[in-house]
């Protein structure tokens, strides 16, 4: 098996679709056999100034299940609260040992300044309206598990896609793998200009689902509302939430994904999340064996300590 080697996973940008497979493989076989402890002696630090559940846990579940040491760290009770750089908090865990830092911060881009000037590896766990990278490696693994190739599949990615970061690492990685991506919502959070990116543009939701072959729910960021980019939440509803109606136009075998948290009635309705074609908890379970694929090929590519 070809494995992924690199000190840093900054997004999904400019890996090739085989390292991208590779990653994929790697946490297939942590799901198909546990692994040994090949991270005993690392210590994993989570700087997170934006809440999370899914991928702070899963991240700490698979430092664990790689004998890695999870470093409890909480940004708003540590030195970042009193003015401390991000850099000056890096370098100073790392003066205790901190081998990779997982980190999720509401600037887009932010890591490209830090990773270079650590000798830790650095992983994206969101950063602002730009990547999230390891959400889109565990939905992708979610949907190969299923799909014997991406060739030929068109997935319809559904709501605020101008503020995910989710949209735009799936884009990556579903052009990679083959897949054809629809991007659908009104023209405020979905406009027109993001066709350049390489997805089709569609405001009818009705016609991008039609004979889809997977969906993936965004969340309507809520606190969007406030800078009107939807008149209001009930008129969002009436046009793009996916209701057992809408996700009937896809084809018969068609899975429905979100990344969570979900707004149940808004953007998306129980009978669907919970549904027969959900794979929603399927995508958290798989987030564990990804973040472990992510955590051992960027081991393998930091730099050898002197
Ligand atoms: N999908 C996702 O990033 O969820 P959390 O915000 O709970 O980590």
């Amino acid at each position: 098996m070809t494995t992924s080697r690199r000190k840093d996973l900054l997004g999904l940008e400019g890996l090739s679709a085989a390292e991208i497979e590779a990653i994929l493989d790697e946490a297939a076989l942590y799901k198909a056999k546990p692994p040994k402890t090949p991270l005993a002696g690392r210590t994993v630090a989570f700087l997170f100034s934006e809440a999370s559940t899914r991928t702070r846990s899963s991240f700490e579940e698979a430092a664990l299940r790689l004998g890695a040491q999870p470093l409890s760290f909480s940004a708003a009770g540590s030195s970042l609260a009193k003015g401390e750089t991000i850099l000056d908090t890096m370098r100073n865990l790392e003066a205790i040992d901190v081998t990779h830092f997982v980190v999720r911060h509401e600037r887009s881009g932010v890591l490209e300044d830090l990773a270079p000037r650590v000798a830790a590896s650095v992983i994206n766990a969101g950063d602002g309206w730009h990547e999230h990278p390891t959400q889109a490696l565990l939905d992708a693994l979610t949907l190969r598990e299923r799909w014997s190739s991406f060739k030929g599949r068109r997935v319809v990615i559904l709501g605020d896609v101008r503020h995910s970061r989710v949209a735009r690492s799936n884009l990556i990685a579903l052009k990679a793998l083959g897949a054809k991506v629809v991007f659908c919502g009104p023209t405020p959070l979905v406009p027109d200009a993001l066709s350049a990116l390489g997805a089709q543009v569609e405001h009818d939701a009705r016609r991008a689902l039609k004979d889809a072959d997977a969906v993936n729910v965004l969340r309507l960021q809520l606190e969007r509302m406030e800078q009107g980019f939807v008149p209001s939440l009930a008129d969002y509803a009436l046009g793009y939430r996916l209701t057992p109606e809408l996700a009937a136009l896809m084809k018969p075998d068609a899975f429905v994904l979100h990344p969570g948290p979900m707004n149940r009635g808004v953007e998306i309705d129980s009978a669907v999340a919970d549904g027969p074609r959900s794979l929603i908890l399927s995508q958290v379970a798989n987030g564990v064996f990804v973040r472990m694929a992510v955590l051992s090929a960027c081991d393998r590519g930091r730099p050898a300590r002197g």
